[in-house]
């Protein structure tokens, strides 16, 4: 694709309109770079995508997709074979053959809750070493506020000394910010159908580019600086999740009082102010974003001089919402050492293999310090699991999971749990309980068929 764009002379200082090809690299092919690779190959965009992984670019250039993601591997096919998406492992191929440079590397926790930057100053450096003409770098990945800025010193004290004149870049290049809203299991249709695409930038010509970029799409644009784009991304993660809390806190109550937390978010849920969304009670928010971006934010916070509280208690209360659960069971089993514990679901959500921050790993782990024998079954995230925990029983469906089970618990609500055969589970089991931490069912149902059932913030207990 050429599009016409500002572009400052490299001789002299005069910025004349020249016409670009718009190849795109993507540094970093995890769930966030390889999904927006696919799709901007798919809307019509040449696309390299580069990582350090080797396995992974093999697998790719193969057509392989290494996560579970729906849709996603027929997609990628399709853009291998119509030559619009290739891998490599050199980032130095990638920025030469390409005008704008997304970085989609992870931002992991550091232990004091900061956003770990390594892999975005070791992309941007290299990015810097390899630049021989104009490039828009651009951050993909969640970063707080103020690394775009870091990212452009970056780049200017690493560019070689031939593309430096009196100290100055005599190269030109723009730095701008564009944070993603997909979800992971839902990743391609979110990135084609985006409620609204930010662009943080802080020239004409880094915003005529991303818009070029992004045209086929016709998405709703917020244009702004760079500051405000990394703040919307922390600042709209943190609201989900304070979403999340709120509801869990209700659910809290409602244990207590007796109601039914799965009501009063219906009751609230439609009033257009609150909407249904992210209104779902039960064993709290996990994932790679959610816990790590809100303690990112708490930390940046302090950092400006504001004391986060709000957010440090949705924190507390998603913490506490799993610590209730493990509660309730050990309060229902009794005795929780040697009974056998069966989980259906093990992924921090459904419809992904991804088990990072999964909440099912602190309930497990809860419930093996008091020994407890655990089983469990997931549709997709076993493998990913067994790099966690080698001392669980992985079963081939609920019904070989429920044999001799003391109870099950559910900790992902995949559809494949809504219908299941309550008749055979309960005659497999040693005892009929279920714990069922993200209300999946009805209470009457499964008390129906013999079942004492226990959800999350759902009546008298
Ligand atoms: P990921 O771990 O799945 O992928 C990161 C990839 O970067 C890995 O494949 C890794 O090998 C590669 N990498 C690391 N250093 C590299 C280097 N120097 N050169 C090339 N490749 C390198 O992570 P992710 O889930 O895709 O998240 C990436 C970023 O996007 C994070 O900041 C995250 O917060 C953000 N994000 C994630 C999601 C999501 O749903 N996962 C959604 C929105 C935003
Ligand atoms: C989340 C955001 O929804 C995306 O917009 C964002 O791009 C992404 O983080 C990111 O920055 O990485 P994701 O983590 O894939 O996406 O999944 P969500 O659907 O948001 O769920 C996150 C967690 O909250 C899951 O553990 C889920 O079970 C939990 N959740 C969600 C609830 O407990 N209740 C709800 O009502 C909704």
């Amino acid at each position: 694709m050429r599009v016409q764009v500002l572009i400052k002379e490299e001789q002299g200082h005069k910025t004349t309109r020249r016409e670009i090809v718009l190849n795109i690299a993507i540094i970093g092919a995890g769930y966030v770079g390889l999904v927006t690779g696919v799709c901007l190959a798919d809307i019509g965009h040449k696309v390299t995508c580069v990582d350090v992984d080797k396995q992974k670019v093999l697998k790719l250039k193969k057509g392989i997709v290494p996560i579970y993601e729906i849709g996603l591997e027929d997609l990628l096919k399709k853009n291998i074979k119509n030559k619009r998406i290739t891998f490599t492992t050199s980032i130095k191929e990638a920025t030469k053959s390409s005008t704008v440079i997304f970085i989609a590397v992870g931002t992991p926790s550091k232990k004091n809750g900061d956003a770990d930057l390594t892999y975005v100053e070791n992309v941007a450096r290299q990015i810097a070493l390899n630049m021989d003409s104009y490039k828009l770098i651009v951050e993909k990945s969640t970063v707080p506020a103020e690394t775009g800025k870091r990212v452009a010193r970056t780049i200017s004290l690493n560019l070689p000394k031939k593309h430096k004149k009196d100290g100055k870049e005599k190269l030109d290049f723009d730095v701008a910010s564009n944070p993603e809203f997909l979800r992971e299991g839902s990743a391609i249709e979110d990135f084609m159908n985006p409620d609204r695409v930010v662009i943080g930038v802080e020239s004409k010509r880094a915003e005529e580019i991303l818009r070029e970029v992004y045209k086929p799409l016709d998405p709703h644009m917020v244009v702004t600086d760079i500051n405000s784009a990394e703040i919307i991304k922390h600042a709209s993660n943190s609201f989900l999740a304070t979403k999340i809390s709120f509801i869990n806190a209700i659910s809290q109550i409602c244990i207590h009082i007796g109601a039914d937390v799965l009501k009063v978010a219906e009751g609230m849920g439609y009033d257009k102010r609150i909407g249904k969304k992210f209104l779902n009670a039960g064993i709290g928010f996990g994932g790679s974003c959610f816990p790590k971006d809100v303690d990112a934010f708490i930390r940046l916070s302090e950092k400006s001089g504001y004391d986060f509280s709000l957010l440090k208690e949705v924190r507390n209360v998603n913490e506490n919402q799993k610590a209730s659960f493990v509660k309730l069971i050990e309060d229902k089993l009794w005795i929780v050492k040697n009974k056998v514990i069966g989980v259906l679901g093990l992924a921090f959500k459904p419809d992904t293999d991804d088990m990072r921050n999964a909440p099912s790993i602190d309930i497990i782990e809860a419930l093996q310090a008091e020994g407890a024998k655990i089983k469990a079954y997931d549709p997709v995230s076993m493998d990913n699991s067994k790099n966690i925990f080698k001392n669980i029983v992985y079963c081939e469906d609920p019904y070989a999971l429920a044999k001799g089970c003391d109870c099950l618990l559910v900790l992902t609500e995949w559809d494949e749990f809504k219908d299941l055969n309550f008749k055979r589970l309960k005659t497999a089991m040693r005892q009929p309980i279920i714990f069922d931490g993200r209300n999946l069912y009805h209470n009457k149902d499964l008390e129906s068929y013999g079942f004492e059932y226990f959800g999350v913030g759902r009546g008298v207990l």
